[in-house]
């Protein structure tokens, strides 16, 4: 029989690429939701559609994403990136669901000049980035079985991201101006969700409960990031190197957050992409 997976947040970027693969992965059976059959600004509505859809397993791609606004209604992404999850978590203990969530290299301060592993202390510089790690550690203090997974710069032909809107600027100016002080990893949001849907289908032990991090191999900057994109989809708009401070952002960004791969690419005997070789693909794929 088919194991069954509950969706939260089908809509979103993360959401859709998982949704994308369900195809591929005829041993899971897909049960999908959005904003229409639950709100994580109703914790009850959750613990209602798990109750009747009763899944082995719960994705949960659900988040207050919205960095800067964060700042400005801290109450609203604490309700949604903390006690929802708290809510989501003790329901899956309840019910023996496992549960799948997503965090974020913004739980770190950037003050390390190596990449940070599962272990390394967290110090968020943002609401956005303490929610997300109070997210995690309600999870982890609930007793339900799960697994969690820090990425960081998400793209992918789904919702909004900065591949999608450097093609766009790209098409349309002669010159753009993209920071140069911040250095993490995109991460191909389809190689992120195959990841998991493969774990999900080959089984989950319990000694791998837990922390992962996950992103695409390699080092970048916003700005190399954009380059790259110009230079494989063929845009001949110049980018423009610009410190951080230019562009005044409301909520503090690590400077860096390159995330350490080794416990993920151990425990499931994966490689993991570079970011040069995966957008590559991805924005040639879109010529076709
Ligand atoms: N994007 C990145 O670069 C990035 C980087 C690191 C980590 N992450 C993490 O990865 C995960 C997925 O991110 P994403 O890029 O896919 O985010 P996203 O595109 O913003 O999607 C968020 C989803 O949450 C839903 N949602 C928000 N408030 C809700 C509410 N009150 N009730 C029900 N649903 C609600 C949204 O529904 P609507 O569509 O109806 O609004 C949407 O489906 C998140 O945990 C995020 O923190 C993302």
């Amino acid at each position: 029989m088919a194991k069954r997976i509950l969706l939260l947040g089908a809509g979103g970027q993360l959401g859709q690429s998982f949704l994308a693969l369900a195809n591929h992965f005829p041993e899971l059976e897909f049960v999908s939701a959005n904003r229409s059959q639950f709100d994580f600004l109703q914790p009850d509505t959750i613990s209602a559609l798990l109750q009747e859809v009763k899944p082995a397993v719960c994705i949960n791609c659900v988040a207050y994403t919205a960095v800067d606004l964060a700042e400005d209604e801290p109450e609203k992404a604490q309700a949604i990136n903390v006690e929802a999850v708290q809510q989501l978590a003790a329901t899956c203990q309840n019910m023996g669901i496992l549960l799948v969530h997503f965090s974020t290299d913004y739980v770190f301060n950037g003050a390390r000049g190596e990449a940070y592993t599962e272990a390394d202390e967290t110090d968020p510089q943002s609401e956005y980035g303490r929610t997300k790690r109070d997210g995690e550690r309600v999870i982890q203090a609930s007793g339900a079985a799960h697994l969690i997974f820090r990425t960081s710069w998400l793209y992918s032909a789904f919702g909004k991201n900065f591949v999608k809107t450097m093609v766009h600027l790209g098409a349309d100016r002669e010159e753009l101006t993209v920071v140069d002080d911040q250095v993490g990893t995109p991460t191909y949001a389809a190689e992120l969700a195959n990841t998991v849907l493969a774990w999900l289908r080959d089984g989950v032990t319990p000694e791998q409960y837990g922390l992962y991090h996950y992103s695409n191999e390699g080092v970048a900057t916003w700005y190399d990031f954009a380059c790259a994109v110009m230079e494989y989809a063929n845009l001949s708009a110049r980018v423009i190197p610009v410190s951080s401070k230019v562009f005044q952002q409301k909520a503090k960004r690590p400077s860096f957050s390159l995330l350490a791969k080794n416990k993920i690419k151990n425990v499931r005997k994966i490689e993991i992409p570079h970011w040069r070789d995966s957008l590559r693909e991805y924005l040639h794929a879109g010529e076709d």
